[in-house]
């Protein structure tokens, strides 16, 4: 049966990290990535704002919104409640895992090292984000990770750009990648379209 987690890995091939400050852009960016073809979005929450950010973008048409830069149970739960529908972490701890795996949620814990997969695999895991994929070692590093764990998926993120996206996907290990190149401060709803665009072009 497919997960829930790989279920929203593999709904486009780009999920948009998003960092936002400001919630009156939240249903408009929300609108113009999901016109453009990238409904999964994952809300960092990095501002004061993110929670209220998630209730905006989850009443989107279309979306799919989860919790980014998740550390801990206590955050999981108020990303819950306040709407996303899977939950992403930069690492992997018990408390949080545990916690994810008792409320049942759509959990993606991040993992950087055969170790970190290892804990994630005791707990029953074996989705994970790569974080942070470039500076961890890039596609030579996943591929030497995907040999011991030739049925662990990954979510690649961290360092990834419009230009070496295609080649991760490439990857049979990669079901989606993440990246925050899709939304940037300044940028306008026509310019977040045309990249979600030029993002869901990418196939794996
Ligand atoms: C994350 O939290 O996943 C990263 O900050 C996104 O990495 P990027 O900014 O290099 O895409």
């Amino acid at each position: 049966m497919t997960s829930p987690i790989e279920t929203v890995m593999r709904t486009a091939p780009v999920i948009p990290v998003l960092v936002i400050d400001d919630v009156a852009s939240a249903a408009p960016i929300a609108a113009a990535l999901v016109a453009g073809g990238l409904p999964v979005l994952e809300v960092t929450l990095r501002t004061p704002v993110a929670l209220d950010v998630i209730r905006e973008m989850a009443a989107v048409d279309g979306a799919i919104v989860g919790a980014g830069t998740v550390l801990n149970p206590a955050q999981l739960d108020q990303a819950l409640d306040a709407g996303a529908q899977f939950i992403v972490s930069p690492g992997l701890t018990d408390p949080l895992a545990r916690a994810a795996i008792d409320r049942q949620a759509a959990f993606l814990p991040g993992i950087a090292n055969a170790s970190d997969i290892m804990r994630g695999l005791d707990l029953g895991l074996d989705r994970f984000k790569f974080f942070p994929a470039e500076s961890s070692g890039g596609i030579r590093a996943l591929r030497a990770l995907s040999g011991p764990f030739g049925d662990v998926r990954f979510c690649p993120t961290g360092g990834i750009t419009p230009a070496t996206a295609g080649e991760w996907l490439d990857e049979e290990a990669v079901l989606c990648v993440g990246g925050s190149w899709l939304v940037k401060a300044g940028m306008d709803m026509d310019g977040i379209t045309k990249n979600a665009q030029r993002a869901a072009q990418l196939r794996r």
